[in-house]
């Protein structure tokens, strides 16, 4: 990994924010991910992720911090957070932010326990695969303190396969459609591909309970999103 995504979080904490990331994925074209969106406060974040930090209890890991806008949030309220994130410049700014406890770490190396963990801004994307899923649940089950909980959301990506004529083009024969290649470009580079995955609600349900996890639908949010609840 380049870290072309922890190069855009530095340039703008640093004040040289000069350019957007540019993103496409195997079946979208080229879209603006705006910096400042990264470091977005409370009022400027979704319903769901509002929600998922009124929910927040405890002693918090954040994964793939980013910036570390959410765990900001909940140190600010008097909350104990742990950010996590394999960008070693989305660390540098998380601690940079005033984030106390942030660590350049992958998900599944982590093994102390929380009340509550928290992935947003698609959270399942970090299982990258369908195939994966269980190892990733089971992971974080793992880490949960008794009577913990998972906050995760993600979209049910469906939608992105109607044609004009409101007809499905997905191949029955292929990988399941939530499974993306996910490019990020930065100032003209481009970084290495990574796969991303989007989960409709149900096929979380599924694979929660094959990890023994109870799943609930918290909100749904305005375009397919929604936000879970693991416990
Ligand atoms: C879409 S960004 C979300 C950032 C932040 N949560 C937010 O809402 O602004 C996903 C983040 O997850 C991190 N990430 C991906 N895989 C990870 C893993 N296995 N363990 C920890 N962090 C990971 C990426 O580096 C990236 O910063």
């Amino acid at each position: 990994m380049k870290d072309l995504f922890g190069n855009a979080l530095l340039d703008y904490q640093n004040g040289n924010y000069t350019e957007d990331l540019v993103t496409s994925t195997s079946i979208s074209s080229e879209d603006i991910l705006p910096l400042p969106y990264l470091f977005r406060d409370f009022k400027d974040m979704p319903n769901l992720e509002q929600k998922a930090l009124k929910l927040a209890k405890g002693s918090v890991l954040d994964v793939g911090c980013g910036s570390g806008s959410h765990s900001l949030y909940l140190q600010e309220k008097g909350l104990k957070v742990k950010a996590i994130d394999i960008s070693k410049g989305a660390i540098d700014v998380a601690r940079q932010r005033g984030i106390i406890d942030a660590e350049e770490k992958n998900l599944l190396d982590e093994t102390e326990s929380f009340d509550t963990i928290l992935l947003l801004m698609n959270g399942t994307g970090i299982f990258q695969e369908l195939s994966q899923v269980s190892e990733y649940l089971s992971h974080l089950k793992s880490l949960l303190k008794p009577k913990g909980h998972i906050l995760i959301d993600s979209s049910d990506i469906k939608y992105m396969y109607e044609d004009e004529d409101g007809g499905l083009w997905i191949d029955t024969n292929s990988n399941y459609y939530g499974e993306l290649d996910y490019f990020i470009s930065y100032k003209g580079e481009k970084e290495i591909p990574m796969k991303w995955l989007y989960l409709d609600f149900k096929t979380l349900k599924l694979a929660c309970e094959t990890v023994g996890l109870n799943c609930e639908l918290v909100l749904e949010g305005e375009h397919f999103d929604y936000l879970a609840r693991l416990s």
